[in-house]
């Protein structure tokens, strides 16, 4: 048990499980069950989410989907346990769906409701949600409210150094890519060895962080983007060796730099290895500096 709520994380499959069993805690006697689809858990492509209570229960969460085409965030359902309301939890929820969209290049959020439902017509519109009615949009004589917000992109879109490649997020359907790109691309001296485990944790804590330049769903590039609330740090950047020095790693860091700079953060940090020529280079030709009056003190935590 811990003795804090957690931030809002990807939802899991045993969370879906749990909040179809318990319905009733959410929603009272409204009969909702056809909105809880699985599908919103195994193929929208980790676009729903959980905050926990202190019992490690759900306590809010959020079933989103990304439009990629139409650059959308569409919030089909979002819903607190009545004991857990007027924390500021579907607010949470929704700013963090929206920054998991701009991640993935979307400009709007999008959610609908039925007119009779004014709690949701007044939480949308504090949260700066714009409504407007659609007459007979779920079918005649079944207005619905829509509303709308925009979402500033997490990167300007720039061309990419290489043609056709793209920048976005890692999902867990990339975690096995993206290990064994690092096995071919990555500096690997000295660290830990890269678990699976360990980067499906990053992407359920922080989704946005791990940053891919990828072609065909090939991975070309990374760079993990980290921020803890308080301190920037850049690891693991790696350019696949058939694709360097067009350009890709400072596509990677301007990025990952642009979503460092949206969340608040004042300096930068990255650890390079002292034998590692090229990562020098590359860190230097960004604009970062080598401090020499620090030293990295290490412990590393036993199983
Ligand atoms: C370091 C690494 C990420 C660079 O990727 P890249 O896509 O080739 O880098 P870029 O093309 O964006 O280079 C940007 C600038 O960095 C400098 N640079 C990059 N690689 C260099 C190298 N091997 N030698 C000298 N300068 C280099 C140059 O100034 C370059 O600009 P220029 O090509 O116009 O001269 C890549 O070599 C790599 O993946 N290495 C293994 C993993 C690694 O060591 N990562 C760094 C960990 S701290």
């Amino acid at each position: 048990m811990s003795d804090m709520t957690s931030r809002p994380q990807i939802a899991r499959r045993q969370d879906f499980d749990e909040i179809v069993a318990s319905l009733g805690e959410f929603w009272g006697t409204r009969d909702v069950a056809h909105l809880h689809h699985p599908t919103a858990i195994e193929e929208f492509g980790d676009s729903a989410l959980v905050i926990r209570d202190r019992n490690g229960r759900v306590a809010a969460y959020l079933f989103g989907m990304i439009v990629s085409e139409k650059r959308l965030g569409y919030v089909h359902v979002v819903a607190v346990r009545t004991d857990q309301r007027g924390q500021g939890y579907g607010r949470e929820l929704y700013d963090a769906f929206c920054q998991l969209a701009a991640s993935r290049g979307c400009n709007k959020i999008k959610a609908i409701t039925s007119p009779t439902n004014s709690d949701s017509v007044a939480f949308h519109e504090s949260i700066g949600m714009h409504a407007s009615e659609i007459a007979d949009y779920s079918g005649p004589g079944r207005p619905r409210i829509i509303f709308s917000r925009e979402v500033a992109p997490a990167f300007v879109p720039v061309d990419p150094p290489v043609p056709d490649v793209i920048l976005r997020p890692a999902t867990r359907g990339d975690v096995a890519d993206l290990l064994r790109f690092w096995r071919l691309a990555a500096e690997d001296s000295d660290r830990p060895a890269d678990r699976s485990e360990a980067l499906e944790v990053l992407i359920a804590r922080d989704p946005a962080a791990p940053l891919l330049a990828v072609r065909d769903q090939s991975i070309l590039g990374c760079v993990i983007v980290g921020w803890d609330g308080w301190r920037a740090h850049l690891y693991r950047l790696a350019v696949h060796p058939d694709y360097r020095r067009r350009g890709l790693a400072r596509w990677l860091l301007a990025a990952a730099e642009q979503r460092l700079r949206a969340l608040g953060a004042i300096r930068i940090d990255a650890m390079v290895l002292d034998s590692n020529d090229a990562g020098h280079s590359v860190w230097s030709a960004a604009g970062y500096v080598r401090q020499d009056n620090w030293s990295r003190w290490v412990k590393p935590l036993a199983d």
